[in-house]
């Protein structure tokens, strides 16, 4: 195995606040490999933003270290594209123009990238609608163009909290496939975040599985199905996987015994 990409190594972090100090996550050791899709998953106020955040250099770890490509992070990261929950947009920008605003606020060339932003937003059905307004679309039309925006500029990095939070079940899918066809292609260091299991399961490499606050990895399973993986023909290997992440979640007390 090469150098990991992303190491994070003891890190934990406590916030304080009026009311005293909460601590988020503890202990987070985690090696991504260049190329990697990892998924966390686990329950609500576990840290999982919190680690993406660290790992982005948007908010300083409490313990341990974090180093990306060798370098400890220590300022948010330039070398990187974020998705958030909610598609954050400029309602007076296109869609196409809402994908180059990443290219304008790094001041890159607008001629070498604006076929870039085109060429992802047809990766990811959006040909048609470059010049379409943010309200014109629907939230998992916008979803996909903060994904675009954050791959225009050619990251290495991907960083996706809960990309799929605010949609619904059906999007949530087709999006999944976008995010998997996308990242075939590209092969960026991908950490995402989810909620859901089969989501988790269905886009990585490895998923983390994460027990209740204060957070700490409580496993990390090796996802060795190929790819592309298709929601149309799930091996039965999928659902094993789906079960025992259920199974430790279960055992943690994070989901109830039925
Ligand atoms: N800026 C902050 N100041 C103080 N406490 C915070 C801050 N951000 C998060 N926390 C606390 O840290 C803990 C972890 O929060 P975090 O947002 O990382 O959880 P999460 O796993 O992403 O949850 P969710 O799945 O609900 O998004 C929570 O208890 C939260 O209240
Ligand atoms: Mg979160």
């Amino acid at each position: 195995m090469s150098e990991p990409f992303i190491r994070l190594t003891n890190v934990g972090k406590v916030y304080q606040t009026k009311t005293g100090p909460t601590e988020a996550c503890s202990d987070i050791n985690l090696d991504i490999q260049k190329s990697e899709f990892v998924a966390i998953v686990g329950p609500s106020g576990c840290g999982k933003t919190t680690i993406l955040k660290m790992v982005a250099g948007l908010a300083p770890y409490t313990a341990g270290t974090i180093t990306v490509g060798g370098k400890r992070v220590d300022r948010p990261q330039t070398d990187v594209g974020i998705v958030f929950q909610e598609a954050i947009m400029l309602d007076w920008r296109d869609v196409l123009e809402n994908v180059m605003l990443q290219i304008d606020i790094r001041h890159m060339d607008r001629a070498t990238y604006e076929p870039v932003a085109r060429g992802l937003l047809k990766a990811t059905g959006l040909e048609g609608f470059e010049k379409k307004k943010p309200y014109e679309l629907s939230g998992g039309m916008r979803q996909r163009v903060s994904i675009c925006r954050a791959l225009v500029h050619g990251p290495t990095m991907l960083l996706m909290d809960e990309p799929f939070g605010a949609l619904d079940a059906l999007t949530r899918e087709q999006i999944s496939m976008d995010i998997q066809r996308v990242w075939m292609e590209s092969r960026k260091t991908a950490l995402h975040i989810t909620h859901s299991i089969p989501e988790a399961v269905l886009l990585a490499d490895r998923v983390v599985v994460m027990g209740p606050r204060p957070g700490r990895i409580v496993e990390i399973i090796d996802i060795d199905l190929p790819r592309p993986r298709r929601l149309d023909r799930l091996p039965e290997r999928f659902h094993e996987y789906s079960t025992r992440i259920r199974n430790i979640f279960k055992s943690n007390g994070v989901l109830a015994m039925d």
